[in-house]
């Protein structure tokens, strides 16, 4: 485990992009599994700046996202395609086609789980996956539970995340009550993982995550078992 401290919220972004942005340089062809959520904006930012400035060139990657809400088209505001689209993927030069989000409107979530687990299987698995933290210690939306999933599923949203994101939408009956996300397994086959954690709200949860007892009521304190984790953080820990 390699634990990068950084002051505040730009340098963490700053430096999570410099980690991506080698792998993408060192690697032209990676698979990238991206993270979704209010923390990686910074660094998909600076990501886009070194691509702009033709540092960067994303046309041989390939990404895989974390999840996605099931009911929802990628065309929807809300959806997690439409958030990758608009804060990443419209402003670099990776090969649309070559980025992947689980279908929000499959007819069948259980096949489409299988679907996106032997996608990246196919492709080898992910080189390197961004990794948000939940407040709950979640990673992807492996909530707490008395176990770690393995593989990519469907999740039923906690009453508070559905409250929570009520706010996002036109009524209540709208909030999807249900997501695909990769399971534990799939991101602990990633040959690297990157968690990015920024906020004092959050250094309580962080430090359970790296240092308490490996437990599924949370998640991320799986990640103490991966060979190859890097945290950048500007939590106190
Ligand atoms: C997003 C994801 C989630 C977020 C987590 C933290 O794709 O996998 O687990 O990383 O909910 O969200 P923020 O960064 O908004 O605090």
């Amino acid at each position: 485990m390699r634990i990068i401290k950084k002051k505040n919220y730009d340098e963490v972004s700053r430096a999570a992009a410099e980690i991506i942005a080698s792998q993408v340089k060192l690697v032209p062809d990676s698979v990238l599994g991206l993270a979704t959520g209010s923390t990686p904006i910074g660094a998909y930012k600076e990501l886009v700046r070194q691509c702009k400035d033709g540092i960067l060139d994303f046309s041989a990657e390939t990404s895989v996202n974390l999840y996605e809400y099931y009911g929802l088209e990628g065309s929807n505001n809300q959806s997690y395609r439409y958030f990758m689209d608009t804060n990443l993927f419209n402003h670099i030069n990776i090969d649309m086609a070559k980025t992947n989000v689980p279908s929000g409107t499959a007819e069948n979530a259980d096949a489409e789980c299988q679907r996106y687990e032997e996608l990246i299987s196919e492709l080898g698995g992910t080189d390197l996956q961004l990794l948000g933290l939940g407040h709950n210690g979640h990673i992807g939306f492996n909530e707490p539970s008395d176990e770690f999933v393995v593989s990519t599923h469907v999740v039923g949203l906690s009453e508070s995340t559905i409250e929570a994101n009520k706010r996002f939408f036109e009524s209540a009956d709208d909030v999807p009550k249900k997501a695909i996300t990769m399971g534990i397994g799939t991101i602990m086959k990633s040959k690297l993982v990157l968690l990015v954690v920024s906020g004092a709200e959050k250094a309580d949860i962080l430090k359970k995550a790296l240092f308490g007892p490996v437990t599924p009521m949370v998640q991320a304190s799986i990640l103490q078992l991966h060979p190859n984790l890097v945290v950048v953080t500007d939590c106190e820990i």
